[in-house]
C-alpha cells in the first residue's frame, strides 16, 4: 500500500517535471506570479462577505525575500493561503513555479509556517519532525540527520525531547519553523514568523530567513513587526483592505532623495565647524551634523551580550552617570 502511495506520488512529481517543461511561459526566475487574484468569502448561503483580496497582481523571484504588510484583516494570510492552494481564488490565478497554485504536487517544494500552530501538542519536537518527514516519504536515516540539523539550527536541541503542549510561544514559532523547513523547500512562506519571540529570537529568526536566502532559497513573509520587515525584506508589497497599495524595493521606498548623510569615525571638533562653513558656504539648509543613535534591538542584544559575558555586572549606574554629566 505505501509504495503504491509512493509509486504514484513519484508519478504525480515526474508529471509536473514534465508539464514544467513544456510550459513555454515558465520563466525559473518567477517563483509566484498572480494575476489579477480575487477573493472574496461567501457565508454559508453562498451571499458575498468580504472581498478579501481584489485583483492583486504580482512577481515574486527567486532568490529574494518579499514582505508582505498591511493592517489586519488586509488580506496577507489570504494571500498565501492561494498560493499554498488551501483557497480556491473567485476570479484571477495564482502560479507558483509556472504551475496554477491548485496544483497540490508543486506543495512538495513549498514549506509553510502558519499563523497559528496547528503542530500535535503531545508529540516532542524530534517526532513532530520526524512525523513530517515520513509525509514526505525520507528514508530513516536521511530523515533522523535532517531532523537533528533543524532542531539545532532553529536552536531546540535542549528541549527536544520535551512535549510541545509545554514549549513557549517562541519555542512552538521556532518548532514550526523547523518543520517549514523538512522538505528542503525552494519556497518558503511564513505568516508572522517573529510573532511571539524575544529580540534574541527575533534576531535569529532573521538571520535564519537571511541565510535561507543566501542559499538560493525564496521566502515570502508577512508581519506587522515593521522593522523586521526594513531589516530583511528585498521588496515588500503593502495591501489595504485587499488592494495593493505599494510594491517595490526597499531600500528605494525608504530613500529620503533629497538629503545627503555622511558618516565617519572621531571626528574632531575643528573638522566639525570646517565642514559647517563649507556646507553654508554652499547654502545647504536644515544643516544637522550629529551623532546617530542605535537601535532599541542593538541596545538590548548588547546587554544580553554583556549580561551573558558577565555575570552580576550592572550596567544601569554608568548609564546613569554618563547620563547626569
Ligand atoms: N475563512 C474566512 N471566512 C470569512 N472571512 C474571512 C475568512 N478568513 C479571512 N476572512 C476575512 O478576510 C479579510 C482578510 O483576512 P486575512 O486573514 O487575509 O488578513 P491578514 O492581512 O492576514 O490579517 P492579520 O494581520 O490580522 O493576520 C478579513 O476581513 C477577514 O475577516
Ligand atoms: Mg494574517
Amino acid at each position: 500500500m505505501a509504495s503504491e502511495t509512493k509509486a504514484a506520488k513519484e508519478e504525480s512529481v515526474k508529471d509536473f517535471k514534465k508539464s514544467l517543461e513544456t510550459n513555454p511561459d515558465y520563466d525559473p526566475n518567477i517563483v509566484v506570479e498572480t494575476q489579477n487574484l480575487t477573493k472574496v468569502y461567501r457565508d454559508f448561503w453562498g451571499r458575498q462577505k468580504v472581498r478579501a483580496l481584489k485583483a492583486l497582481d504580482m512577481e515574486i523571484r527567486k532568490g529574494e525575500i518579499f514582505g508582505l504588510l498591511g493592517p489586519n484583516g488586509s488580506g496577507k494570510s489570504t494571500t498565501i493561503k492561494l498560493l499554498l492552494g488551501l483557497l480556491f481564488p473567485t476570479t484571477g490565478r495564482a502560479l507558483v513555479f509556472g504551475q496554477d497554485a491548485t496544483e497540490v504536487t508543486k506543495n512538495e517544494r513549498i514549506g509553510y509556517l502558519p499563523e497559528e500552530s496547528y503542530l500535535y501538542k503531545f508529540l516532542t519536537a524530534e517526532e513532530t519532525l520526524d512525523f513530517y518527514g515520513r509525509l514526505f516519504d525520507m528514508p530513516g536515516s536521511v530523515r533522523r540527520q535532517r531532523v537533528a540539523e533543524l532542531i539545532e539550527k532553529v536552536g531546540l536541541t535542549w528541549a527536544k525531547r520535551r512535549q510541545l503542549k509545554e514549549y513557549s510561544k517562541g519555542m512552538t514559532r521556532r518548532i514550526g519553523l523547523a518543520q517549514a523547513l523538512v522538505n528542503d523547500p525552494d519556497l518558503i512562506l511564513l505568516d508572522e514568523p517573529t510573532s511571539g519571540l524575544d529580540p534574541i529570537g527575533t534576531r535569529e529568526m532573521k538571520d535564519m530567513i537571511i541565510e535561507l536566502r543566501d542559499q538560493g532559497k525564496t521566502v515570502v513573509m508577512c508581519s506587522h513587526l515593521l522593522a523586521d520587515v526594513q531589516d530583511v525584506c528585498d521588496r515588500i508589497a503593502i495591501l489595504y483592505q485587499g488592494e495593493l497599495k505599494e510594491l517595490g524595493r526597499v531600500d528605494n521606498l525608504l530613500q529620503v532623495s533629497d538629503q545627503t548623510e555622511i558618516r565617519t569615525k572621531d571626528l574632531p571638533a575643528e573638522a566639525e565647524e570646517e565642514i559647517r562653513q563649507v556646507l553654508v558656504k554652499h547654502g545647504a539648509k536644515d544643516i544637522s551634523i550629529e551623532q546617530p543613535r542605535t537601535t532599541l534591538e542593538e541596545l538590548f542584544l548588547n546587554i544580553v551580550r554583556e549580561s551573558e559575558e558577565r555575570p552580576g555586572h550592572r550596567m544601569i549606574d554608568q548609564r546613569e552617570e554618563s547620563a547626569k554629566q
